[in-house]
């Protein structure tokens, strides 16, 4: 069978839907018409929760894209860029053995051990943070929660897993923000140009790092300049490293401490255990709707037949509104227990920093509801970015309710 074309129209609004509901209606219609679709450009879109496991559980089958691929994709031009080239030496765009070597170097860092360790950190800069936006909404009137708590405590959270300084925290969002760019489908010029200009910086930021030994003994970043044996290769296992921590883990991070802050302050379940909420915020409002497959060889999946090399966009956040895999996937039900959302995706990539990333919004909700339950959003729709992969809230503005600045 060969693949269904969704029409243009649809297609359109998949890419430029700037509400949750607007992408809600994209995704039921979409599963409405098959969980595998053709594309005008001859990619799929995998939109079945049970499609997109199988593409990201079958790794003999299907490949991440990786340098070679994107070349012949996107052409010589955009593969040579520093930023793909950046993005394309780490974990996210590997395969088979040299992706296993690779992810087994960091594991050590993100066992349950590790994160048990790190808890009553992530506890301190969570609770800190909360209280300092509490303060400053009071003081301001209105503060925004993208800027004021999900920024610094994500940052805060990465700079002390590198073992750098949490002044560098400032640094560290706005490169991921700039770097996030790359992973988007089809990224515009201007936003490319800002993904080129954060890896210079962060080359210039690794050298000196190594350069003035301004890292913890007990941090990542140690950790490879041990593992690694010295020089030029120390330094670019570094970059390597931190293209792919920043990557990785902040924007993404900084995207579920937001949409937590607005689903604690719009959708029910408050009194649900803080676990149970933070991971249907995660299946509702996912801080990536897409990651990229490449057939190995020819294959059928879900009676579509598809040619080796063809890209998949495997859309987990369609697959986490899939009705077959969750009853009534518009409502926000805490405490869902039949499936498992793909927001870390699964298998060999499974997200690393999983663990880390729930533990930072599972604190932040028993942190949110101890100290700014009296805290509002102050804007009807909070703007978001429209790319058809990532959709973060821009800002959050929020403002306290007047029981809340009688108690404060
Ligand atoms: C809520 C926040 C986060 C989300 C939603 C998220 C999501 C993801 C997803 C979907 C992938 C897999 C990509 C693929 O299958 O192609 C991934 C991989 C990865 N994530 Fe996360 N991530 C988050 C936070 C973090 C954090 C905090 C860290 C590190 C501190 C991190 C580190 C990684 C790494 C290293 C990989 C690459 C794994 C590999 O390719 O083997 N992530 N993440």
């Amino acid at each position: 069978m060969t693949a269904v074309l969704p029409d243009r129209a649809l297609l359109r609004d998949w890419r430029t839907a700037s509400t949750l509901p607007a992408l809600a209606e994209v995704y039921r219609q979409l599963h409405g018409l098959a969980p595998v679709l053709g594309t005008p450009w001859q990619a799929v879109l995998v939109t079945g929760h049970a499609a997109c496991r199988e593409l990201l559980t079958d790794p003999g089958t299907w490949r991440v894209p990786d340098a070679a691929d994107f070349q012949r994709l996107c052409g010589q031009a955009e593969a040579d860029r520093p930023a793909r080239h950046g993005v394309n030496q780490t974990l996210f765009h590997l395969n088979g053995t040299e992706h296993t070597a690779r992810r087994r170097v960091l594991a050590p860092f993100f066992t349950p051990r590790a994160l048990a360790a790190r808890t009553a950190v992530v506890d301190n800069v969570v609770r800190a943070t909360v209280r300092d936006f509490a303060d400053r909404v009071v003081g301001e009137g209105v503060a925004d929660a993208v800027e004021h708590l999900a920024g610094p405590i994500a940052g805060t959270v990465m700079c002390s897993l590198l073992g750098v300084s949490p002044r560098d925290q400032d640094f560290i969002t706005r490169m991921a923000a700039d770097l996030s760019f790359v992973e988007e489908l089809a990224p515009r010029p201007s936003h490319l140009a800002r993904a080129d200009a954060a890896i210079t910086e962060l080359y210039d930021y690794a050298g000196r790092l190594i350069r003035t030994r301004a890292y913890r003994p007990d941090g990542l970043l140690a950790y490879l300049l041990n593992w690694a044996d010295s020089g030029q290769e120390a330094h670019d296992e570094v970059v390597r490293v931190l293209v792919l921590m920043i990557t990785a883990g902040v924007s993404t991070s900084i995207s579920v401490l937001a949409s937590t802050v607005l689903a604690l302050c719009r959708l029910p379940g408050l009194d649900s255990p803080p676990a149970e909420f933070v991971d249907e915020c995660l299946r509702w409002d996912p801080p990536a709707h897409m990651v990229g497959r490449i057939a190995e060889r020819d294959t059928t999946v879900a009676g579509v037949q598809i040619a080796e090399g063809t890209l998949a966009h495997v859309l987990i956040g369609a697959a986490n509104r899939d009705p077959a895999a969750f009853a009534e996937p518009e409502v926000f039900s805490p405490g869902r227990t039949q499936t498992r959302s793909l927001t870390f995706s699964a298998g060999p990539h499974y997200c690393l920093g999983a663990g880390l990333a729930r533990l930072q919004a599972i604190q932040l909700v028993s942190a949110w509801r101890e100290g700014a339950a009296g805290l509002t959003v102050a804007e009807e729709e909070p703007p978001r970015m429209t790319g058809p992969n990532f959709r973060h809230l821009r800002r959050l503005p929020c403002s306290a309710d007047h029981r809340f600045l009688i108690g404060s």
